[in-house]
């Protein structure tokens, strides 16, 4: 086993496709090894996850900043078979869903805070865009953080947005009330396989200095798609039947076609729909 320097840098090299220099002396390298050489998890063994460590691993995600102390992320565990079952009904394209032992569902709550102002018999000004965005930016670090807190442990992790294909059926089973939302679902589990390290775009595309420069796009997502499919080949063309058998298929092309089809396009109806104002 290389020690944790040599694991960053190798997997930070497998990630971006360049080398970057790990200094051995600095504190956390564990966490940063375990960071840099993370996957998603898809399979899961059957085996529980103990209800005190699953308490342990939310009290750590909702330690994480919240912005202005609004504490406006929230987590809904779900772990009875039937009503697991039921949100797996709903996603058949997702078999994950069934094999993991807990689903999760990362909630934006904006419906406390017009609460505080009643309950304080104060005005409540607020109810527009930014309380739907502060509400889902919250949820969002708190999956961010339970997700460390679980990989951490050694625990599997799956997102799941795939949930917002069926947001009101969702929130109707998990008894939503207004003002708040789901953002996204996650299967929890044992790994019952090594989690994959899947390569990103290269650190000039996504970190800038001094002010945004996306310099020579095409020629960075080409480069990114030749880097990629040297590594993690896509197993499978989005739909051939459309667009034909690409003779080179990249991540570029696979989005492409993933978002030539509307999703979820009916998503701003049922956040309205749940009391948010969007404007
Ligand atoms: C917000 C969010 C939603 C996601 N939704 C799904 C999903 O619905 N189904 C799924 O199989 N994976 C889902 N994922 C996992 C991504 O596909 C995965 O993170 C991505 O392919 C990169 O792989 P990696 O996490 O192993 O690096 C989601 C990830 C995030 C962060």
């Amino acid at each position: 086993m290389p020690e944790a320097p040599q694991t960053i840098e190798n997997a930070l090299f497998e990630r971006f496709g360049e080398r970057i220099a790990v200094d051995p002396g600095l504190n956390g390298l564990d966490e940063l090894a375990s960071l840099a050489a993370r996957g998603v998890c898809r399979r899961f063994l059957a085996r529980d996850v103990p209800p005190e460590l699953l308490r342990l691993l939310c009290a750590c995600a909702l330690s994480a900043p919240s912005k202005s102390d609004l504490q406006q992320g929230e987590i809904l565990i779900v772990r009875e078979n039937d009503r697991r079952a039921r949100i797996a009904d709903l996603l058949p394209s997702m078999p994950w869903m069934r094999e993991a032992p807990v689903f999760l569902v990362f909630l934006a709550n904006g419906g406390r805070l017009p609460q505080l102002a009643a309950m304080r018999g104060k005005p409540f000004p607020n109810d527009h865009l930014d309380l739907f965005f502060n509400a889902t930016v919250d949820a969002a670090i708190v999956l961010a953080t339970f997700l460390r807190a679980a990989e951490a442990v050694g625990l599997g992790c799956c997102p799941i947005s795939v949930i917002r294909d069926h947001a009101r059926a969702v929130s109707e089973l998990l008894e939503l009330p207004q003002k708040v939302v789901p953002i996204a679902g996650m299967c929890l589990g044992w790994p019952a396989e090594n989690g994959v390290l899947t390569p990103r775009l290269s650190l000039p595309t996504t970190v800038h200095h001094e002010r945004f420069d996306d310099g020579d796009l095409a020629a960075q997502v080409g480069a990114y798609d030749r880097r990629r499919a040297a590594l993690r080949p896509y197993r499978n063309q989005r739909d051939p039947t459309r667009y034909g058998q690409a003779q080179f298929y990249g991540w570029s092309e696979d989005k492409a076609r993933q978002y030539a089809v509307p999703q979820r396009a009916d998503f701003g109806a049922f956040v309205r729909a749940q009391g948010f104002h969007l404007d």
